[in-house]
């Protein structure tokens, strides 16, 4: 399982958990987001949440879970529970080379299907999105891919995330230099432009991907997202525990249109949690294809 939060150091006295209390918070969670946190890392609770609880004037974790249970707020405090236990690491064209083998292989697949078909229609599924960087680097590539023919194509990237504030960030879509830490000079010059706040994405970019709050553990939610040729979902089932993936790749699975593709982490397999989907291998990736 990943590094779970992003930013655990705290010159601050920690509040202690006791097991009992660690296993009702890490079970709420669970139940909340899918997200699943092991008992060996008790002290990433008491890291991060110690802040929460002071803020709220809270002085024990056993009142915190009464708050969450009982308190008229505790709808709003879910909220910040996910920016709690989350990770938004990400960045402009993240892993380069899985996303090369993607472009030259499943997109050209897909692209050059519709053209064959005379449709020229793609839905793609960025689920566990983030501030946004990942569906902005699909859409570039397939500006970049398509050029002037881009106008011709119904082209719709269906974002989400479940985390409210990285969802707002990524409509706004200003981002400072370390989202860009992965991404060539010429694409930044190319689309984004320079403002007093930082990189802006270029209309043009922005106008093929609609942003929305989502859980991937509400089956409801993810019934609603439109059929997909693509979805991406990288660097997030990690977080999850085996059920759980279990659960979002096989909505993925069924999400998808015959012949599809899911793509995943390069550092996460499908091993033990979908035999659905057929494994084609790619140099630098490998994409799951559900067989049509
Ligand atoms: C490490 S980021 C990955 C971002 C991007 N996909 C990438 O690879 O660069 C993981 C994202 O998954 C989101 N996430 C975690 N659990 C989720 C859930 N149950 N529903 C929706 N998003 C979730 C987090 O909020 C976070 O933004």
């Amino acid at each position: 399982m990943g590094s779970l939060f992003s930013n655990s150091i705290s010159l601050r006295k920690n509040l202690k958990i006791t097991d009992h209390e660690f296993v009702q918070l890490r079970d709420f969670i669970y139940d909340k987001t899918g997200i699943y946190v092991d008992i060996k890392r008790k002290y990433l609770f008491e890291n991060r949440f110690s802040k929460r609880l002071s803020e709220l004037g809270l002085t024990n974790f056993a009142d915190y879970i009464k708050y969450l249970k009982f308190d008229t707020k505790k709808a709003q405090e879910l909220t910040k529970i996910f920016e709690l236990v989350t990770t938004n690491e990400t960045s402009f064209c993240r892993d380069t080379k899985q996303l090369d083998s993607f472009r030259d292989h499943v997109l050209k697949e897909k692209i050059e299907e519709q053209r064959k078909a005379g449709k020229r229609e793609l839905n793609i599924w960025s689920a566990g999105c983030s501030s946004g960087e990942e569906p902005y680097t699909l859409s570039i590539i397939l500006h970049e891919m398509l050029r002037m023919e881009l106008a011709r194509w119904r082209i719709r990237i269906t974002a989400v995330d479940l985390s409210l504030p990285m969802i707002n960030r990524a409509k706004k879509g200003v981002y400072g230099e370390y989202s860009f830490k992965t991404t060539p000079d010429n694409i930044r010059a190319r689309y984004f432009t320079k403002e007093a706040e930082g990189w802006k994405v270029k209309p043009t970019v922005a106008k093929l991907i609609h942003f929305q709050q989502m859980n991937l553990n509400d089956p409801m939610a993810l019934k609603r997202v439109p059929r997909s040729h693509i979805v991406f979902c990288r660097n997030v089932i990690i977080y999850f525990d085996q059920a759980m993936k279990q659960r979002v790749v096989g909505s993925f699975y069924d999400n998808l249109l015959p012949g599809g593709y899911l793509m995943i982490g390069h550092s996460e397999t499908l091993h033990r949690v979908s035999q659905t989907f057929k494994p084609i291998y790619h140099p630098g990736t490998i994409a799951y294809k559900k067989e049509g």
